[in-house]
């Protein structure tokens, strides 16, 4: 029996053994350049498959003739990014001159979205292009397929056997000493939105596994209505398609789970009165995302109004699934004009305009990418403390305190989080209640075998860095990281997003905009209601609704659903409040 088993075990041990001499490892250092797709051949060498690509050769390494001169007449994306920050005279011709406005826009939309495969090509579970990557929506697509198995090291053929240790990475790197304010001036209501409106598409299925999720990949507003068609019903009133809610102190908030069990998550022990029921259901973990929560379930309600007045034979039905596609063109709208026009510093005006694709080639279909998941994990932003009309909380008394909201009302929550500073997106400004998440996502970073940062960074277009001094813009900061990673090009995503000197006059560096925008424009405007058969005026209930979108602003959002004064409501923290001190010079 014994010896049954001992041989059994030198079997196994052999048929490894086989495995990984025999494995081909020709592609684990990306040989094929240029996007040319890298195919293993037999026992060892490999052929790149240059189609598509506009290069040819062996490994995708020369131009064609007209690829050459485009690549000549491109600007660099500094260069671009320079000319869309700078030169406030032209930009003021370039706005208030219709057709320019719209022509510049156009190219915002078609450059960005092309930068996005689609149909998606790839999952986490296979280095190859699979048919399931197109019909398998329960997992995360992939922007670059896996590092392939049995390479010589996790990065493919850069860095060392062991990836260095997780924990070490994050006390050097990561853990906030002293809260770095975002030096642009973006402030705290930003960071909460952020967090808001992704977690509609961002939804990991932990349980299962990181490359696992239970979204709609996209902007499907769930974060407000409920994930299925069972958590709409609890939180609709079935009368005048409003959703439930309540009063408090004379204002609208949304319903107690005791009157709508969705299922939220809240720490055990917390009284009824405070477990508040949304359509997401971890949105009860601070009175920010709580704040947002309560103002669209207002917005709703206010447009069920409108469209109720506009169309009095309509039911609730009707009432409720219109009032949801305005709401959807809505978050469009304020995403686009208000928070990515903050987020990217633009003197260009940035324009919501789904016509303006019409005719182009432009596929409307959006998968949301495993990358742009870890692109996002924008934790460092929130700061470690909030002055709500002048009462401290630090980050750890706002977790799971929602009713906070409430004490303030929504008139003073949103005035103060618009007068205080964001933290600042890079290293060493993780606070402490953000450190197990940003660890958990370096490991998961790993599991799913994540190509090396600088494999990203060609695949955006953007040039591969060179130094770690080159990325870092810090000479003490660059020989720290070079003593965990030895190579650059061993570095891991998230990592070196993080660690990526900023861009003057920018709230990242390169990498998170040169990367996040394509996959922003295209999940917005691939949104079924930005297609011709929806754009009109119909879909949105005649033109109420399709002015309600057109004409939509973060600043209205808030004013047209808070009794009494508008507050002040910004991404961007006012001079008056702090001066401009410590905020880049124009
Ligand atoms: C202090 C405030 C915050 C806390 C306490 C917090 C906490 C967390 C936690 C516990 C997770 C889940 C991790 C896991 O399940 O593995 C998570 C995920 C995430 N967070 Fe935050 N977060 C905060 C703010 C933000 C902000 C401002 C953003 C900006 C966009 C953000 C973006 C994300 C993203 C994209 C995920 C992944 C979600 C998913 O895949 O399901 N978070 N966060
Ligand atoms: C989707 O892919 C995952 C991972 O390979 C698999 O577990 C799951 O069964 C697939 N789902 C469908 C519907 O094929
Ligand atoms: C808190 O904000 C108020 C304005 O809302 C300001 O007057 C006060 O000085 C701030 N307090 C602190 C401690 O920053």
């Amino acid at each position: 029996m014994k010896e049954l088993q001992c041989k059994c075990m030198l079997l196994v041990v052999l048929a490894v053994v086989t495995a990984m001499a025999s494995a081909n490892t020709a592609c684990c250092s990306y040989p094929c350049l240029n996007g040319g797709v890298c195919m293993t051949t037999g026992m060892k060498g490999f052929k790149c498959d240059c189609a598509g690509t506009d290069f040819y050769g062996t490994v995708c390494e020369t131009p064609t003739f007209m690829k050459r001169i485009k690549l000549w007449l491109k600007p660099s994306s500094d260069t671009t990014h320079y000319l869309l920050t700078h030169y406030n005279w032209l930009w003021n011709i370039v706005n208030s001159v219709e057709f320019l406005r719209n022509a510049v826009m156009k190219k915002v939309y078609t450059l960005r979205s092309d930068l996005i495969d689609s149909p998606p090509t790839y999952t986490s579970e296979h280095p190859y292009i699979t048919l399931d990557a197109n019909y398998n929506l329960t997992v995360y697509t992939r922007t670059l397929p896996p590092v392939p198995d049995h390479c010589p090291t996790p990065m493919g053929v850069w860095g060392k056997k062991e990836m260095p240790d997780v924990d070490k990475i994050v006390k050097r790197f990561f853990v906030r000493k002293k809260m770095i304010p975002e030096p642009i001036g973006t402030s705290a209501l930003f960071s909460f939105f952020a967090q808001h409106f992704t977690h509609q598409f961002f939804k990991t299925d932990v349980k299962k596994g990181p490359q696992y999720q239970w979204g709609g990949h996209g902007v499907d507003v769930t974060h407000v209505y409920g994930k299925d068609k069972d958590a709409e019903a609890k939180l609709r009133s079935f009368k005048d398609g409003k959703l439930k809610v309540q009063l408090i102190k004379g204002e609208e908030y949304p319903p107690l789970e005791k009157d709508a069990p969705v299922g939220m998550v809240y720490p055990p022990g917390t009284p009824e009165d405070r477990r508040f029921a949304i359509g997401q259901q971890v949105f009860g973990l601070l009175p920010g995302l709580f704040m947002y929560a309560t103002i669209w379930l207002r917005e709703h309600n206010r447009v069920c109004d409108i469209l109720k007045a506009e169309h009095p034979d309509w039911d609730d039905e009707r009432l409720y699934q219109t009032g949801k596609l305005v709401i959807v063109g809505e978050t469009i709208k304020i995403v686009i004009e208000d928070y990515v026009q903050h987020l990217s510093n633009y003197n260009l005006k940035l324009l919501f305009r789904p016509e303006l694709l019409f005719g182009e080639p432009f596929q409307y279909q959006n998968r949301i990418a495993v990358e742009f998941n870890h692109l996002y994990h924008w934790h460092p932003l929130m700061p470690s403390e909030f002055n709500i009309s002048g009462t401290t909380y630090t980050l750890r008394e706002f977790v799971y305190h929602p009713e906070i909201l409430l004490k303030h009302g929504m008139h003073d929550f949103v005035d103060s989080l618009s007068k205080q500073r964001a933290g600042q997106f890079g290293p060493f400004n993780h606070g402490p209640m953000t450190l197990p998440v940003v660890t958990e996502l370096i490991k998961q970073g790993r599991q799913l075998r994540l190509q090396p940062y600088n494999q990203y960074r060609k695949k955006f277009n953007l040039p591969a860095y060179k130094s770690f001094e080159q990325m870092t813009g810090n000479k003490e900061l660059a020989k720290a990281l070079e003593e965990e990673y030895h190579d650059i090009d061993a570095v891991e995503f998230y990592v070196g997003l993080i660690m990526e000197k900023r861009r003057y006059l920018s709230v990242f560096g390169t990498s998170v905009v040169e990367m996040g925008a394509p996959y922003s424009v295209k999940g917005l405007m691939a949104n079924p209601i930005c297609s011709p058969k929806y754009w009109k005026p119909s879909t949105f209930g005649g033109d109420v609704g399709f002015d309600i979108i057109n004409t939509a602003s973060l600043k209205k959002l808030f004013c047209n659903n808070i009794k009494g004064d508008c507050p002040t409501v910004t991404f961007q923290v006012p001079d008056y409040v702090e001066g401009d001190v410590l905020r880049d010079e124009l």
